[in-house]
């Protein structure tokens, strides 16, 4: 790969919703793309195995997202599909996005990226100006520049606990894939996000118990209110603290102080997240910090980017795609990211822009939520030109009408989630073109 000037050449690590983009688009804007994918397919997260060691999907999994708000700009989801899709309708989209922009023959299939390395340049220009750098990766291939899109729920995290000698069955969310081996027993839930709002209305008819650890149920009230909207097999705790041999838990209380169940669990399943994983980078390389989880990502992230998207130290040849739990519509944020990459690798945007654009808007780690929407308006200005004029307050900024209608469907799933958990996802949008509205687009919500 890349004879000649290889500064046109960047390695795309994963071919998931962000790799597939991200090789569409530089192709078209003239870079030579090779993208490397460990797996046997692409798809990323899409992939569903059977095999608890493979994938994170569970057997069940539809999108908590409509496919309104999910596909890719120009490239919608069957119409014949609901909004709210099983797991395999993504793949498919996926292999189709695939076929249709003809990106298959880019990726190398089975070909883990086990090391990436940036050498530094030489002045080879003799013009003594910036020497660029190269990628080396596993150690044979070089590129001009570098964008991971690895996807980051691949590495379980564990809370940190004072004890935990328990010696029943205990799984991560990740090797979940159905209810039935837990039918009859008392489970332990812990982690109230996404995994586990989904998995106690799985496990409730089939468990004899689920105890259902939460933070925000540490707040008595809070428990209260949930209990009252929850089947009478599951009991809500405050967050894990520890869990003793005989399956005893502790949870933390109102006040900070630990209380020790009288009840005992025979199973453990740890909905509890994530951890960035970027093993292909050594330590000494200095770019990641070692340990670096979903929820404690904000001092490690923003020292380590610009605009959760840029390296710092090589911002115009280290890119990392769909980084931050950015929240709804991924695969369009990193549509988005992508196109402002293009621009500065393209020189149209000096990285000393990056900093400054970074220092003035401050977008918040963690859950982006409709900070989302914002976010991809400003980096739509990196390839328009107009980032120096972007508002320090992002809320100033006009988001175009497309991108309002995105966010308004967002809006209405997270409140139809929140008010019916197992029946939001019996809605459907429909987007209409409308000659009435300005900007010429708005929806409706057309089953309930
Ligand atoms: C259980 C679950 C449910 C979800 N549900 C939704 C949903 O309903 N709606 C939604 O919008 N989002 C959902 N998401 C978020 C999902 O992660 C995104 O939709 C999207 O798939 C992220 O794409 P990605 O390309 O960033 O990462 P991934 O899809 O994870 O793709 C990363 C790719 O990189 C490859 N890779 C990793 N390391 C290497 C390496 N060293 N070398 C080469 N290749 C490598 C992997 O094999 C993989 O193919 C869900 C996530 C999970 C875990
Ligand atoms: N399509 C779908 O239906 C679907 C289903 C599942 C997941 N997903 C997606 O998958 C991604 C990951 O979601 P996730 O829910 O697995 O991970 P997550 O969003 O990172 O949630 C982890 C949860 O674990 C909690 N936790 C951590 N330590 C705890 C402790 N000691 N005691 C109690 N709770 C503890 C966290 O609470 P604190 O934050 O308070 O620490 C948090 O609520 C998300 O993008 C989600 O949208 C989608």
């Amino acid at each position: 790969m890349c004879n000649g000037d290889d500064s046109k050449s960047v390695a795309v690590l994963g071919a998931g919703g962000g790799g597939l983009v991200a090789a569409r688009l530089l192709r078209d804007a003239g870079f030579r793309v090779k993208v490397f994918e460990a797996s046997d397919q692409i798809g990323g997260v899409w992939v569903y195995s059977d095999s608890p060691t493979r994938g994170a999907l569970y057997k069940s999994l539809h999108t908590n997202l409509p496919k309104e708000v999910m596909a890719y700009s120009d490239f919608p989801f069957d119409a014949a599909l609901p909004s709210f899709m099983k797991h395999e309708d993504v793949l498919n989209y996926l292999q189709a996005y695939a076929r249709h922009f003809n990106l298959y023959h880019m990726i190398a299939l089975s070909t883990p990226v086990r090391s990436a390395e940036y050498v530094p340049g030489t002045d080879w220009q003799g013009d003594g100006g910036r020497p660029p750098g190269r990628w080396l990766v596993n150690g044979e291939e070089v590129f001009g520049a570098l964008v991971v899109a690895n996807g980051h729920y691949n590495v379980p995290h564990y809370p940190p606990l004072l004890k935990n000698d328990f010696t029943g069955v205990a799984i991560h969310s990740k090797e979940y894939r159905s209810p039935s081996p837990f039918a009859n027993k008392r489970v332990l839930l812990v982690g109230e996000g996404r995994s586990g709002k989904d998995l106690v209305w799985e496990l409730h008819s089939l468990a004899r118990k689920v105890v259902w650890s939460g933070t925000s149920f540490s707040d008595p009230d809070a428990a209260a209110s949930a209990r009252g909207k929850l089947p009478s097999s599951v009991w809500p705790v405050g967050r894990l603290e520890g869990l003793d041999k005989g399956g005893r838990y502790i949870v933390k209380g109102a006040a900070g102080e630990l209380v020790t169940s009288q009840d005992t669990v025979d199973a453990v399943i740890y909905a509890t997240g994530y951890k960035f994983d970027f093993p292909f980078f050594s330590e000494s390389s200095g770019l990641f910090p070692s340990e670096c989880t979903m929820r404690s990502p904000e001092g490690a992230f923003r020292e380590s980017l610009h605009l959760h998207l840029f390296h710092r130290k090589h911002p115009s040849s280290l890119f990392f795609l769909g980084l931050p739990e950015f929240g709804p519509g991924i695969f369009k944020v990193m549509e988005h990211q992508t196109k402002a990459i293009i621009a500065v690798m393209k020189g149209h945007v000096s990285t000393e822009d990056l900093a400054s654009l970074d220092i003035r808007c401050s977008f918040p780690y963690g859950h982006m939520r409709d900070d989302i929407f914002p976010y991809c308006v400003m980096l739509d200005s990196l390839p328009a030109g107009t980032h120096r004029s972007f508002p320090d307050d992002h809320w100033q900024v006009k988001l175009p009408r497309d991108i309002e209608v995105r966010m308004e469907v967002a809006r209405d799933t997270r409140e139809a989630r929140a008010s019916m958990p197992q029946r939001y996802r019996d809605r459907n949008y429909r987007i209409i073109e409308s000659d009435g509205v300005e900007g010429g687009i708005t929806w409706e919500v057309v089953v309930e």
